[in-house]
């Protein structure tokens, strides 16, 4: 049967948390929709532009994702796009309550729509894109927690802002 996914997030960046659950996804489902979100209420630090390029060079070989933003209700995009599931990540007991919420919210506005949870790797538990910001504007090294070329457009745009 073929089935299509989707992992929606802000992706402000796109961590190895995330890559490992899209690479996971891949694997499982026929179809991967990697959908960044557009949140007018929120200023992110990467314009979504930059999020949907870093996006699509990190899943660069994964035959079957497809990188697209979506604004609006995350139920109703799904319906448009014939998405069976939503796939997200789970890194610690602090993130069900909020995922649980969401779940069932999104089941309740578009009842075919099923959330599937993948638990976070080891490696990635205590990842978010929240943190990287935070290590990377005070200077930290964020190479474990993000791809390479991530890392390099973060680094690159530390040292332009000193110019
Ligand atoms: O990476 P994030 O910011 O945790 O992702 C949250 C996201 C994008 C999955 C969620 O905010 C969402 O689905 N927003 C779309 C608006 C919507 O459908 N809201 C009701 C869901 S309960």
């Amino acid at each position: 049967m073929n089935k299509t996914v989707i992992c929606p997030g802000s992706f402000d960046p796109v961590t190895l948390g995330h890559l490992d659950v899209i690479k996971r996804s891949s694997k499982m489902f026929d179809h991967v929709i990697v959908a960044v979100l557009i949140n007018s209420a929120k200023s992110p630090s990467f314009s979504i532009e930059e999020r949907i390029e870093l996006l699509e060079k990190v899943t660069d070989g994964l035959k079957n994702v497809e990188i697209v933003s979506f604004e609006g209700l995350l139920a109703e995009y799904c319906k448009e796009r014939g998405v069976d599931a939503i796939v997200k990540g789970l890194r610690a007991v602090s993130d069900f309550e909020y995922e649980f919420q969401m779940a069932i919210t999104n089941k309740k506005l578009n009842p075919q729509l099923e959330t599937i949870f993948l638990m976070a790797d080891a490696d990635s538990m205590y990842l978010s894109s929240s943190m990287v910001r935070e290590v990377a504007s005070m200077g930290g090294d964020i190479s474990n927690f993000v791809p390479p070329c991530v890392h390099d457009r973060i680094v690159e745009r530390i040292n332009n802002s000193k110019r």
